[in-house]
């Protein structure tokens, strides 16, 4: 393991909270699963994805975060850091919303935090992997001034994935 200092993991930004995982979220991690196209969700695959974030937390000092929004109280997703296609010295950054959270600027917003929150820790740069269809994605990548620096072909629909980068100040 590196020299790294771990992320924090309590994030508060003008309209939203992130903080670590309860067991007890399994059910909305559910229901955000069930909203995808793929996969077999089921509230076992949800806990065993909370265990598996608690874990990442606890081996590489970062993690994704379930994202509340502070005046309804509600999760409405999740946002943070994972090894995903990369590495845990320069991790990807993650996010996935409810739809009926979509166009309201929330994702930007959290992801701006966890930027900031990297960049705490000592690492020198992140990485993201979009899939190319996938505009929203690349819009708030881009509101966060990451820059497209390969593509590869290996996104899940056997599309091209593209890999973005941003330099941590
Ligand atoms: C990607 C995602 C998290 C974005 O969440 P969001 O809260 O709607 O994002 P924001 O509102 O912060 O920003 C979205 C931007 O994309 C723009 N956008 C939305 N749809 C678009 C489209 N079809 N074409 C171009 N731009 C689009 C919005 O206008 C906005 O940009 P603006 O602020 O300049 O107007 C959400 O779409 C999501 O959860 N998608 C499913 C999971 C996913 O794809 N995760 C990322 C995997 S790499």
């Amino acid at each position: 393991m590196t020299a790294f200092r771990p992320m924090a993991f309590h994030l508060e930004t003008e309209r939203l909270t992130l903080r670590p995982w309860e067991e007890a979220d399994a059910e909305v991690l559910l229901e955000l699963h069930r909203e995808r196209d793929t996969g077999t969700p089921s509230i076992e695959r949800a806990r065993e994805a909370i265990a598996n974030q608690q874990a990442a937390a606890r081996d590489h000092g970062f993690t994704l975060l379930p994202v509340r929004r502070r005046a309804e109280g509600d999760l409405i997703g999740y946002c943070g850091l994972i090894v995903g296609r990369s590495t845990a010295e320069e991790p990807e950054i993650a996010y996935e919303l409810f739809r009926r959270a979509h166009g309201r600027g929330y994702a930007t917003e959290a992801a701006r935090a966890v930027l900031a929150a990297a960049a705490e820790t000592g690492r020198g740069r992140l990485w993201s992997t979009v899939a190319a269809w996938n505009a929203p994605s690349f819009r708030v990548l881009e509101k966060l001034g990451f820059e497209r620096d390969h593509v590869t072909a290996t996104a899940a629909d056997g599309g091209d994935l593209v890999w973005l980068t941003r330099t941590l100040p």
